[in-house]
């Protein structure tokens, strides 16, 4: 038995909302599963090792926890679109597509509450894992062992644009740059934005964007570790965007542009050739299915 599954590039924190907001966009990786007698067998990943690939001790480690031998898998890479280490959920996605290939290889025995829980544990945050699995903008809570999470309706005028470096940037280093103590004044500060992001995104109102997507948490301390973010973010501004944030932990920086702002991809494009770090912009969409399998 041969089936595809697809699973989405998602944006986490969205300015204030820190490991808490995500949202799932329409890029994708695709991989093709083959039904094999017994084992994991992960193709065209030759430059990572197998015990780094997350595709493969993903599963390795939901085949262990659930005494699974009887029947094996074989994942064969079909579209890899999500770049790594770029801020776009590549480790999120990998780990949601593990845990869909287990699953339905040992009968599926774990709900989607289930797969949601799992692919938070491994991941540590729930804002990239969650919309990889149920699509949309969604905001979650971790909580002991539970993820409770709601999804966030968004303007169906509202678009991303992505502009995407060829340096990456690691979770783990952006995380380090971080404080380990916040004033009370900054709390607040991000607490009200992220109500007002959640509420503005909700109601349509793109106008408030700007004020809703202010954050004092993370991106002023991560700015350093991507050079041209000042510039681009400048320049998006000039160009009519209605809100610009770091993607995740970066590198990638997300605008938030209306659908009918045609201009921006190409007079973006024409700017980012001028700044050096190799900058391509993609124009995304919001993706609302989360992972899907094709038989
Ligand atoms: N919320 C996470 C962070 C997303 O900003 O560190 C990155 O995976």
């Amino acid at each position: 038995m041969t089936y595809r599954i697809r699973v989405p590039a998602t944006t986490a924190n969205l300015g204030p909302g820190f490991d808490a907001l995500g949202l799932a966009l329409t890029l994708y990786n695709e991989f093709q599963i083959e039904e094999i007698a017994s084992g994991i067998e992960v193709l065209g990943c030759d430059e990572i090792p197998l015990e780094e690939n997350l595709i493969y001790t993903t599963i390795q480690k939901l085949f262990k926890q659930y005494h699974h031998e009887k029947q094996g898998v074989r994942v064969i890479p079909h579209h890899i679109d999500i770049p790594l280490s770029r801020g776009l959920g590549s480790s999120a996605a990998c780990i949601a597509a593990g845990i869909a290939i287990a699953n339905r290889a040992m009968g599926e025995p774990l709900k989607l509450e289930d797969m949601i829980q799992i692919g938070t544990a491994l991941e540590g945050h729930p804002d990239n894992v969650v919309p990889a699995l149920v699509g949309g903008m969604v905001a979650s809570v971790h909580e002991a062992d539970q993820v409770i999470y709601s999804k966030i309706n968004i303007p169906k005028n509202l678009c991303f644009a992505l502009m995407i470096p060829d340096f990456t940037v690691s979770t783990g280093e952006a995380r380090k740059v971080l404080p380990e103590q916040y004033s009370k004044k900054d709390c607040i500060y991000n607490i009200s934005r992220t109500a007002l992001l959640v509420a503005a995104m909700g109601n349509g109102e793109l106008e408030k964007l700007r004020y809703a997507t202010g954050d004092r948490i993370h991106q002023s301390y991560r700015t350093k570790l991507i050079p041209g973010l000042e510039e681009i973010f400048q320049k998006a501004q000039s160009l009519r965007s209605k809100a610009e944030v770091i993607s995740g932990s970066g590198s990638t920086l997300m605008a938030m542009i209306e659908r009918d702002n045609t201009s921006f991809e190409q007079e973006m494009n024409i700017f980012l050739k001028t700044m050096e770090g190799g900058w391509q912009i993609k124009i995304l969409e919001n993706d609302d299915k989360g992972i899907q399998i094709y038989a």
